[in-house]
């Protein structure tokens, strides 16, 4: 079937089993590749060189809200407007587009949180051909070439960053058109014979459909004394961005791809446009606000550059300088791009969050284990997979319905038989303080009986195909219409389907998954919408196409934070995402493949997530697609316990694999990774909390924390776990020993379970076992933990505390702890938590307040403290609190270890108090 063609009838329910059969098997030509992308092949016509483009300086303008000008195609004589805007804190904004477009073009909105303060540029040259701006008092300049056109950010007379620089500034100025008309462009001219239409450059046939669109844009970007770029998620590949070559491009174009490829460029479920460039002396960043599909180049190489120094000009020395091009494609919209200063690694998280957000502040259970299947069958399954966790005593916070839940796929329903009474099903979960997540997938079934559908389609609130009717394409349900999620009344009524009232059966307990959200549209080319699509103000879904999810997941998040009155904190997982879905909750990479290779791109794939804003991630533990051996299942909850999100899951027909099915000793490894991840959530909701409230990353790649060391920058088996933990997950089966890097130098690093204190910086060969995974303690931090793990994280809310004091070499370390009700906005509202700062110096260990609070109390008893790398023995142990009595305390202390351990102590973390270590 043409994609041209009207509406298809809807399908019978045994052509639809063989539809998601066909989903079911990976295919790779399903999906484009480069040279299948009509706008990515013509934009490659266009070679680096000199750029067409001139600025007219005589245009030039300054003001308030900052610079602008107007280029102009050298041949094509058409007009663009040029604007460039200081923002406060590090932050410059590019604009370019048509000063009289022939259609109006896309711009991205719901993205950015507010509209941030502008400065004024200062003007500290201005000549016939150039313009120097001053930017944050002189810090860094932005010289504007006339001929040809090119701006060029430098920092004490350096260059950082080039715009323009290879020519690559690229702007077709025609429209998408139907098959037969004439089109028109600004940079190359429309090829008249049909010849050229075969070559796929100006029509684009894929398999049956056809398409075209001459509206795309593009821009270069050279990074100056870089060899390191990351971001731009998501893709199956490698942290560190690799060079692309002559026939390599990373695409961002949302895909449901299952069981995808890894170590490939190709796009999957979420984009998110944000490239970081890091050396030593400099971290920045390029956020290329754009939603339609877009291909990013990436080019190391080395630039030679004159030395800026106070010698001659004869007597300057020329040196090979490593850069790194980046070339941006998107198929439509505008150039718009934001240049993150940084210079510091936290400070371009801060910039980027400054425009997208933070992450949102989770609600504690979903920090616990996730237990998944496609699907928990019926009532009677979910009960028996619940008490299975009860029997073998492993914590679990959360079991989830797959698609089998509903009535027929029809979502915001229950199976009449398989989930009769799922308000008693949820009532059980929550006598154990659990909680249920069931999918909501945006794709709704075509039946005028099901008011949902019937509803949405009076109303309007559906994508229209060609010809204004509600567009009809085919997901789980069969024939499926899809909500117009970007227009915002859509949106609002959506949210209000999650009102108790509205969604009957749901509870307080019920919280939401957003899948095939890209969105995936089975039977269309690239199993997703096409791009003619109709939305909201009759943009095509080309221009949206990257913000489906995005938006779905806002409004899942809005609907669950108004059925509590705004009181409570929403839990919403999603598949497919794009620049500012941080705000609205979780992520996961999707359809993986129960094997060894998946596990191990799951780390390089979470760090890109996380350094492009999306802390909240994971990976489905034991991989989605087959059945894993045990070690593989066991290794991937040792690792997935130190992720951010936490979720086994696996595909329908696959063998069970609730984690006691696989005997006795591994059944008890699988409990030891999920307890563990169970004593350490004080510390990881700490994490959490600092993500929100200052973006910083939960997973961090060891060059965000090790940013003057360059041994660090390639590392991608290990990361932190905030700025505390190393750890080193095993990746490959039927190992005796890791190769762990210790950053260093001057670093201390503790085993975690036996305290054993290694010196960075150096590699070392550390044994394993099929116990654990190798976690270190940086020297110089504190973490908080649990003494004890209950049935899930809402038995836990008074469990005493413990503190690991890991010692730098200087003998001194700090922490903190953060404690609220784990649930309600009241953090926010009414500054309703308790949070401390522990420091540790010249041996003494205290505790005072981190921040000013309400009146929030919580018991918070600490009961034992493990202070690693004491060089002496001590004499006694004291503490000392505020009005009281100095009460000395039992300690236990390891010569060969300097671990002082005080186990039996009873102290409120939520006071003021010293321990005082006294070495005769
Ligand atoms: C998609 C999801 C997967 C889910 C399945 C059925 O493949 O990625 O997690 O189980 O759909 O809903």
């Amino acid at each position: 079937m043409s994609s041209m063609e009207s509406a298809p009838l809807p399908l019978q329910p045994s052509e639809a089993d063989d539809i998601i059969q066909g989903v079911l098997t990976e295919n790779k030509s399903k999906f484009k590749t480069p040279n299948q992308i009509g706008f990515y092949r013509r934009q490659k016509l266009l070679l680096p060189g000199q750029s067409l483009y001139h600025a007219q300086l005589d245009t030039f303008k300054i003001d308030d809200e900052g610079a602008s000008l107007r280029i102009i195609h050298q041949d094509t004589n058409v007009p663009y407007q040029l604007q460039v805007i200081a923002l406060k804190g590090g932050i410059v904004r590019l604009k370019i587009k048509e000063f009289s477009p022939l259609k109006s073009r896309y711009e991205v909105s719901d993205v950015l949180i507010k509209e941030t303060a502008t400065e004024r540029f200062s003007v500290s040259k201005q000549e016939s051909d150039n313009v120097v701006l001053d930017y944050q008092n002189g810090l860094y300049k932005l010289h504007i070439a006339a001929y040809p056109f090119s701006v060029t950010v430098t920092q004490d007379e350096k260059a950082l960053l080039g715009i323009n620089s290879q020519g690559l500034l690229y702007f077709e100025s025609g429209v998408s058109s139907p098959p037969g008309s004439v089109a028109t462009v600004g940079d190359i001219d429309a090829p008249q014979d049909s010849s050229k239409e075969e070559f796929g450059l100006w029509k684009e046939e894929f398999g049956d459909f056809l398409d075209r669109s001459l509206t795309s844009v593009g821009l270069d970007f050279s990074l100056h004394g870089f060899e390191h770029v990351y971001g731009i998620p998501e893709h199956a590949d490698t942290h560190r961005l690799q060079d692309c070559g002559d026939s390599e491009v990373y695409r961002l174009y949302n895909l449901d791809v299952f069981g995808y490829s890894v170590c490939n460029k190709m796009g999957i479920y979420g984009s998110v446009p944000l490239l970081l460039a890091h050396k030593p002396s400099h971290t920045c960043g390029i956020f290329w606000l754009n939603s339609s599909e877009t291909m990013v180049e990436t080019h190391y190489k080395a630039s030679l550059q004159t030395e800026l120094s106070q010698a001659a000009p004869v007597t300057r020395k020329k040196k090979a300088v490593p850069m790194v091009d980046v070339r941006w494609m998107s198929e439509s919209g505008i150039v718009d791009v934001f240049l993150l200063l940084g210079p510091a690694p936290q400070d371009v998280f801060n910039q980027y969050a400054q425009l997208t957000g933070t992450q949102a502040f989770p609600p504690r259970f979903s920090l616990g284990y996730h237990q998944c299947r496609w699907n928990y069958e019926d009532e009677a399954d979910v009960e028996a997979v619940d008490s299975g966790f009860d029997e073998h005593h492993i914590p679990y916070d959360v079991i989830w319905l797959d698609i089998e839940h509903t009535d027929g796929k029809r979502y915001f329903t229950w199976d009449p038989v398989k989930f009769s009474d799922p308000l008693q099903m949820q009532k059980k979960l929550q006598e154990k303080k659990r909680k249920l997540v069931v999918i909501s997938d945006p794709h709704i079934k075509v039946d005028p009986n099901y008011s949902l559908y019937a509803e949405a389609k009076e109303k309007g609130f559906f994508v229209k195909d060609r010809n204004g009717e509600d567009f009809v394409g085919t997901c789980w349900p069969g024939s499926s219409s899809y909500l117009d999620f970007t227009k915002p009344a859509v949106r609002d009524w959506y949210s209000s389907q999650f009102a108790l009232d509205a969604y009957k059966g749901s509870t307080d307990a019920l919280f939401v998954w957003n899948d095939m959200n890209e969105p995936s549209v089975f039977e269309s080319p690239e199993m997703t919408m096409p791009k003619y699509v109709v939305h909201h103000q009759s943009w095509e879904h080309r221009d949206v196409h990257n913000l489906y999810g995005f938006y779905q997941q806002m409004s899942t998040s809005e609907g669950l934070i108004r059925r509590s009155g705004g009181q409570e904190r929403p839990f919403v997982l999603t598949r497919s995402f794009f620049a500012g879905s941080q705000r609205y909750g979780a992520v996961w990479t999707g359809d993986n493949k129960a094997e060894w290779q998946y596990l191990k791109i799951s780390i390089p794939m979470l760090l890109s997530l996380s350094v492009a804003g999306i802390s909240f991630c994971g990976a489905d533990v034991g991989g989605f697609v087959g059945d894993p051996e045990p070690e593989l299942l066991v290794r991937w909850y040792q690792a997935g316990s130190f992720q951010p999100f936490f979720r086994a899951h696996a595909i329908r027909d696959s063998k069970r694999r609730e984690p006691w099915l696989f005997g006795e000793g591994n059944t008890l490894l699988i409990k030891k990774a999920i307890e563990e991840r169970y004593t350490l959530l004080p510390y990881l909701y700490l994490l959490f909390y600092r993500a929100h409230v200052s973006a910083e990353l939960v997973m961090r790649p060891f060059w965000v924390e090790f940013p003057k060391n360059p041994e660090t920058f390639g590392v991608e088996s290990q990361y932190m776990l905030g700025s505390a933990l190393m750890v080193a997950p095993v990746l490959v089966p039927g190992v005796s020993f890791l190769d762990v890097l210790f950053p260093g130098p001057g670093e201390l690093w503790y085993n975690f379970r036996n305290y054993k204190c290694i010196k960075g910086q150096r590699k070392q060969k550390v044994g394993v076992t099929l116990d654990e995974i190798p976690v270190y303690q940086r020297g110089g931090s504190i973490i908080p933990m649990h003494t004890a793990v209950g049935k899930s994280t809402g038995w836990m809310e008074e469990t005493p505390y413990k503190l690991y004091v890991a010692l730098n070499s200087k003998g001194s370390a700090s922490g903190e702890l953060y404690v609220d009700d784990g649930h309600s906005f009241k953090y926010q509202h009414d500054r309703m938590f308790i949070y401390r700062h522990f420091t540790f110096q010249k041996n003494v260990l205290s505790c005072k307040s981190a921040e000013n609070t309400g009146h929030f109390s919580r018991e918070c008893i600490l009961k034992k403290v493990l202070v690693m790398g004491l060089k002496k023995m001590p004499s006694e142990v004291n503490i000392i609190s505020p009005g009281k009595e100095k009460t000395q305390v039992t300690f236990t202390y390891s010569h060969k270890l300097g671990l002082l351990t005080m186990e039996s102590l009873s102290l409120d973390a939520s006071a003021d108090w010293e321990i005082h270590i006294v070495s005769s």
